[in-house]
């Protein structure tokens, strides 16, 4: 075998048109899979084995493919031609190649072949079942061309071409297909009919075209339909009773205005129309289906409900986000049984409620996020299945004090922007619901919680008793405070705690106890000191940017020394001279700290002023020369001080001569 590859490399190296060095050898072959990719070639090698059963001849230079030498290897089965240059392809050549299955010819200059050449085409592609003709610049009628004949294809490419229309003739010599990739042309028009004889075809790619609608949807044997980022108005399906096979259709980045009207009987269970135009209003009809089929109008309960909804009872994947939704029509959610994942994202919806029983029982993941929420409100037993909660960019106030605390499953909560009020320890719960807080104590299942930015005032004591949170953010809530307590229940769980820019002078949480806590954001506040960290401190990261930090005594931080490793520290008024903690830990590198060479501190020049130099650039000398002016000063000062006490006794004893002397003068 191996005598065999040097000789069949010496061969092809000589029958090449410019010398190369035989240690650059054009092609190898493993396995009877020759592989000539990117070696500069202007043709086929003329000398491969006779029995080769693939040939990569990609990213070569090849520009036109000839009978001679190709119909000698007749037992290819894989003929990878892309990225050439090819525009002229010998008609009928496939036909001496019975066992080929396999023929890529993507990003080639096919469009440039001319249709009377030989009718431009490749003639008959007897066993083909992948074709790949992406990127040729094809046009109508030279697509045709090529697919004249191809009866055992599976699976063809025309994606990235510059077709404008799909007619019933593109596709008729392929009549096997299953799988269609369209993507990225300019396709305007679809012909009524044009998919009709594929009866096999289940995989349908038309994103990124130029369709404005659909209508008469009619094809029930495919599964998978992407229209996406194309001009899509409508949506809608023939009226037929038939079973669709459709399962995952993509309809994001179209323009919409309605809910598609989809297949009465279908298989969905993905479904995106994000970024369209929908609009829903509680009591308008989703599809424009004329008088008496507004289901989403009527009662949830009611039996002859069961229009188009019940379409989606398999869906699993909802994404409606991106869209113009003032409101849920009543009842479209309800048939949802199994949906897992609903996007509402970026709406304009002012309330979301589930409030029928067990209302979408199989939900994993909700996205109401950047609405104008007001309300959100959940019935009896419902979202029993809800891990993700996203309500951040909101308008909510007032919650149902116990909307969390009656999702079993919930695990993280994102409250980010919004005017919620936490209710405090469980037992304030008691009272009625009027408190207009929410509570979030008591919700076992819950690891993540996002409160930044809601004005929060106050935290009160107990507000997450039993709820073991593993991540806390209270950041950008100017003002807060935090009671004594407030965290309380916590210190076993918590690893990332977000406090930043909340403008507290001081902590009135025994940090320390928080064993667990992996990461304290505490930049943008007030603080001068820090509790006492212990050695059983697992602290890696601190942020203590922009506080008022002059020193970070030995005695409290000593604790995190076998912790800690990354420390920010910058927009701190540090002290020079006393920082022995800071000084020791950057001589010894065990802490990184962040942006250290621009670590500045203060140093006093002399009596009053102050200057800030790199804390790098202080040596102790410095800060001996700091201790003597500063003994100066004081001798200074207290010279002053007697000099003064003197003054005035001076002074006084003056005034009193003199007012002596002048009652003398009067008397
Ligand atoms: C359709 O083509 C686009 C562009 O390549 C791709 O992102 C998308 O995943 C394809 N869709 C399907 C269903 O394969
Ligand atoms: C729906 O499409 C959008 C693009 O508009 C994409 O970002 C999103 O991930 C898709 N949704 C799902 C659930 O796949
Ligand atoms: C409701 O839809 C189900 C499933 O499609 C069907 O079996 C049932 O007969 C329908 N009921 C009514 C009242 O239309
Ligand atoms: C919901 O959709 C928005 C916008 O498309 C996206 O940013 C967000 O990540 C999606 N949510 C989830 C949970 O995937
Ligand atoms: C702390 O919070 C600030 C402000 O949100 C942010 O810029 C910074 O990156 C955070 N620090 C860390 C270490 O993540
Ligand atoms: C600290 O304050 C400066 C100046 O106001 C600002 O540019 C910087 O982003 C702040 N850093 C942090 C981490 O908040």
């Amino acid at each position: 075998m191996n005598l065999w590859v040097l000789l069949l490399l010496a061969v092809v190296t000589l029958g090449r048109a410019t010398y190369r060095p035989l240690e650059k050898p054009p092609c190898e072959m493993v396995d009877m899979e020759v592989l000539c990719h990117s070696r500069g070639l202007l043709q086929i090698p003329a000398v491969l084995h006779a029995d080769s059963k693939a040939l990569d001849l990609s990213q070569n230079q090849l520009q036109s493919i000839l009978e001679t030498p190709l119909i000698f290897y007749t037992a290819l089965r894989r003929l990878d031609l892309s990225s050439n240059q090819i525009s002229f392809i010998q008609p009928g050549i496939f036909t001496s190649l019975p066992q080929l299955e396999y023929l890529n010819l993507a990003r080639n200059r096919l469009g440039r072949a001319s249709p009377q050449n030989g009718n431009g085409g490749i003639g008959r592609l007897p066993h083909v079942a992948t074709l790949d003709l992406s990127g040729n610049g094809l046009y109508n009628g030279l697509a045709e061309a090529f697919l004249e004949d191809a009866p055992d294809l599976l699976s063809l490419s025309l994606a990235e071409n510059s077709l404008t229309r799909i007619s019933r003739w593109t596709l008729q010599g392929v009549p096997a297909l299953e799988e269609l990739d369209l993507h990225s042309n300019v396709i305007m028009e679809i012909e009524e009919g044009a998919f009709d004889d594929l009866p096999r075809l289940t995989r349908l790619n038309l994103s990124m075209n130029s369709i404005t609608c659909i209508s008469d949807f009619s094809l029930p044997q495919l599964r998978f339909l992407d229209l996406s980022r194309n001009s899509i108005e409508t949506f809608q399906t023939a009226p037929s009773d038939q079973e669709y096979q459709l399962h995952w259709l993509d309809l994001h980045e179209n323009k919409l205005s309605q809910f598609p009207d989809l297949p009465r009987h279908n298989q969905l269970v993905y479904l995106n129309v994000s970024n369209n135009l929908i609009q829903m209003r509680p009591t308008s009809s989703l599809g424009d289906r004329g008088p008496g089929t507004e289901a989403w109008a009527k009662e949830p309960t009611d039996p002859s409900a069961n229009d188009s909804s019940s379409a989606l009872a398999h869906l699993l994947f909802l994404d409606l986000s991106y869209n113009e939704i003032e409101s849920i029509p009543q009842g479209f959610l309800d048939p949802m049984t199994s949906l897992q994942f609903l996007n509402l994202s970026r709406n304009c919806l002012r309330t979301f409620e589930a409030k029928w029983e067990r209302a979408l029982p199989s939900l994993d993941t909700l996205d109401v996020s950047h609405n104008d929420l007001q309300g959100f409100a959940v019935g009896l037993r419902g979202l029993a299945s809800l891990r993700q909660l996203f309500l951040q960019h909101n308008a909510l106030t007032a919650l149902p004090p116990l909307t969390l605390a009656s999702l079993p499953k919930i695990q993280r909560v994102d409250l980010h922007r919004n005017w919620v009020r936490p209710c405090g320890a469980p037992r304030a719960l008691v009272e009625p619901a009027a408190s207009g807080c929410l509570a979030l104590s008591n919700i076992p299942s819950l690891r993540a919680l996002n409160l930044a930015g809601n004005a929060l005032q106050r935290l009160p004591e107990g507000t997450f008793l039993q709820t073991p949170l593993v991540t806390l953010d209270l950041s950008a809530n100017p003002g807060l405070e935090v009671v004594p307590g407030a965290l309380a229940g916590l210190e076993a769980s918590l690893e990332v705690l977000q406090l930043q820019g909340n403008g507290l002078d001081a902590l009135h949480v025994d940090l320390p106890r928080f064993t667990r806590l992996k990461q304290l954001n505490l930049s943008e506040n007030q603080l001068s000191w820090l509790p006492a960290w212990t050695r059983e401190a697992s602290l890696e990261k601190l942020d203590l940017r922009n506080n008022s930090f002059s020193h970070l005594e030995s005695r409290g931080m000593s604790g995190l020394e076998g912790s800690l490793r990354r420390l920010y520290l910058a927009g701190n008024p540090l002290a020079c001279c006393g920082n022995g903690w800071l000084a020791a830990v950057i001589q010894r590198g065990s802490v990184d700290i962040a942006n250290l060479e621009q670590l500045m501190c203060r140093h006093s020049k002399d009596f009053s002023s102050q200057e800030d130099v790199p804390f790098l650039h202080v040596r102790p000398e410095d800060c001996e020369k700091e201790g003597l002016k500063k003994i100066n000063v004081l001798i200074l000062l207290i010279v002053v001080l007697v000099l003064s006490v003197l003054l005035i006794g001076v002074a006084l004893f003056c005034c009193f001569c003199r007012q002596e002397f002048n009652q003398h003068f009067k008397a």
